[in-house]
């Protein structure tokens, strides 16, 4: 059985009653619960972590390496600043999918740079926490 991580970076922990007109209404718990629930009709395994902190999250990247098929991952802030995140997407050589749940196209400025983008497999962005499900929908379809 292909095995997905699903890694959430900054302030994600507060989804739910973090700005809830651009994040929605679903806490992180809800978000993970449908992923998991999909993911059994998929027959795909799904593990899942969320940090505030970048050294946790290429920590955990890392420990991928050799158990995990594939990566979604929802940088947060991170999206727009770290090249850190990226490289250690890059060292486990992983296919991963970029997720954001606001459209961050529509927004200011500096959201409008990823350092993930050009090397995620696709970006999702603007379809709330649907965007985590669509991209697991897609990993079946994958040639890996
Ligand atoms: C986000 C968009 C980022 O710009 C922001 O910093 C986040 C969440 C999103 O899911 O829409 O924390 O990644």
């Amino acid at each position: 059985m292909r095995e997905i991580a699903v890694i959430h970076g900054p302030n994600l922990n507060l989804l739910g009653r973090r700005e809830p007109s651009v994040y929605g209404q679903q806490s992180l718990q809800d978000i993970n619960e449908s992923i998991e629930q999909l993911a059994g009709s998929l027959s795909l395994a799904v593990r899942f972590f969320q940090s505030n902190a970048e050294h946790e999250l290429i920590d955990y990247i890392h420990s991928c390496i050799d158990s995990v098929d594939a990566v979604i991952i929802n940088p947060a802030a991170f999206t727009h600043t770290s090249i850190a995140i990226r490289d250690a997407l890059l060292a486990v050589r992983l296919p991963f999918i970029e997720v954001h749940v606001s459209n961050v196209a529509a927004r200011e400025p500096f959201r409008q740079q990823s350092y993930f983008a050009d090397k995620a497999v696709a970006t999702i962005s603007g379809l709330g926490a649907e965007g985590y499900l669509a991209a697991l929908r897609f990993w079946p379809t994958y040639i890996f």
